[in-house]
């Protein structure tokens, strides 16, 4: 087994293949927002339930409010460098080395690409050549791919988010997160080369339709999620990572899933 392989085995469960990866990086671009204002207090919660298999930070976070109460893995945010504030959110530089992610004993590092932004170039190179730098070390690259705002309206289709999500695997991600389509998202996952995980995006009407989504792109072949705002500004936070955990480790169906999150609401 080399170190990738290693690596690799801590963000994706062995037994299963697939992931359960709780984001938290949202605030290097948007700042505190509902469900991660006190960051420190979402982590201890959500990660003492034990279901969380890895987590997407920033080494900010990760440095100054992180403290699991196991030995969850860790996937540091290495792109960055936008904000809400400013003019371009896809403009998205290197604001983390792999020589960072060593020290900081972390299992991959993950980058943004803009497919179809004005910054796709920039942000495809980026990514490039991060993998050539995770090669030398065996750190497994985990790539975001993002649309930017004049592409919003593809999100859903399944050609475009094929495009993005192969263009990722040719420029060295091992792993792609992208967004589900609801149709052909089989076809999605076919033409990439490397496991899809889904991003949730905005948070969901119900919790019932992010238990949708996720049955769904793993129907579809996903090997899990690398979500944050569907769960953690959920009503029920708790609750929902455990059904969701069910969903991605014990093949619940929906209707299961939604029972399970019924019963952990009361308890
Ligand atoms: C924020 C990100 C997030 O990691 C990603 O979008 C997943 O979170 P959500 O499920 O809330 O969309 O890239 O910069």
């Amino acid at each position: 087994m080399n170190g990738k392989e290693r690596r690799l085995r801590r963000i994706l469960n062995p037994e299963t293949g697939r992931s359960l990866v709780l984001a938290v990086d949202h605030g290097m671009a948007l700042g505190p927002m509902t469900g991660i204002v006190d960051i420190k207090a979402t982590l201890r919660q959500l990660d003492a339930t034990g279901k969380v298999d890895c987590w997407l930070m920033t080494k900010g976070i990760y440095n100054h409010a992180y403290a699991p109460a196991g030995d969850p893995g860790v996937i540091l945010r290495a792109s960055g460098g936008a904000t809400i504030a400013g003019p371009e959110l896809t403009r998205e530089g290197q604001t983390a080395t792999v020589e960072e992610a060593l020290h900081l004993a972390v299992d991959a590092v993950a980058t943004s690409a803009f497919v179809g932004s004005p910054y796709e170039h920039e942000t495809l190179i980026g990514m490039a050549h991060l993998s050539s730098e995770c090669r030398k070390w065996d750190m497994p690259l985990l790539g975001v791919i993002g649309l930017g705002k004049t592409n919003e309206d593809k999100k859903k289709d399944p050609k475009f988010i094929a495009l993005g999500a192969r263009v990722g695997a040719e420029h060295g991600a091992d792993i792609i997160k992208t967004y589900y389509t609801e149709t052909d998202f089989d076809k999605v996952v076919a033409g990439c080369p490397v496991p899809i995980m889904i991003a949730g995006g905005p948070k969901c009407e119900t919790d019932l339709d992010t238990l949708k989504m996720i049955h769904g792109a793993l129907q579809g072949g996903a090997k899990g999620i690398v979500m944050g705002r569907n769960v953690w500004q959920s009503p029920y936070p708790v609750a929902l990572l455990t059904a969701v955990h069910g969903l991605i480790h014990k093949n619940l169906n929906v209707d299961e899933a939604a029972e399970l999150l019924a019963h952990e609401k009361n308890t």
